[in-house]
């Protein structure tokens, strides 16, 4: 088969670019991961605080908007996070407060997630049932969101 300097060339270039070209490629499955989860995050944070303005009073009580929010927590908890968390994806990218720490203790990162999920469920159980019932829970559904955030993420 005959060359032409041109293909040559291009032989040479791909062979230089290709290292570069596919570690860009996870680069960029690294920040999608971190977008993804951290709009997650946004969405928890959306609900939690409908349910913490209520249970502050700065929101009046209303119970058909107290369980959406509690069941948008439910769904949102049942979400696979699998794919939010590769390895890497940590503060050593930008935008990422997720501290390192994370992919060292993964058993105790899956222990907090379940922690969150049961505070969900009881606040999922009796939203609809009266600002007294919302403020009960409040504490130990914070508290999970707290929890992990101590240990994982990184302050800004
Ligand atoms: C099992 C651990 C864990 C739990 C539980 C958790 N978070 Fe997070 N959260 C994180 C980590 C880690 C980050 C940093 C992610 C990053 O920046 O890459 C984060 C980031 C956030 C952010 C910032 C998102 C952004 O746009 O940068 C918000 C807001 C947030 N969490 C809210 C919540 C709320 C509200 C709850 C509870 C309903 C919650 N989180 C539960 C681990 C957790």
């Amino acid at each position: 088969m005959i060359r032409s300097p041109l293909t040559l060339m291009t032989a040479a270039a791909l062979a230089l670019l290709g290292p570069l070209a596919v570690s860009a490629q996870d680069e960029e499955a690294l920040q999608r991961a971190i977008d993804a989860r951290q709009a997650h995050m946004q969405l928890y944070a959306h609900n939690l605080g409908i349910l913490g303005g209520m249970a502050r009073g700065n929101i009046p009580y209303d119970a058909a908007m107290a369980s959406a929010a509690a069941a948008d927590l439910g769904h949102l908890t049942r979400v696979s996070q699998q794919a939010y968390w590769p390895e890497g994806s940590d503060i050593m990218m930008e935008g990422s407060n997720a501290l390192p720490a994370i992919w060292e203790n993964l058993d105790d990162v899956f222990a907090k997630s379940g922690d969150l999920v049961e505070a969900v469920a009881a606040m999922e159980a009796v939203a609809g049932d009266g600002l007294e019932a919302v403020q009960g829970q409040m504490q130990a559904l914070g508290g999970a969101c707290v929890a992990c955030h101590r240990d994982y993420q990184q302050e800004n």
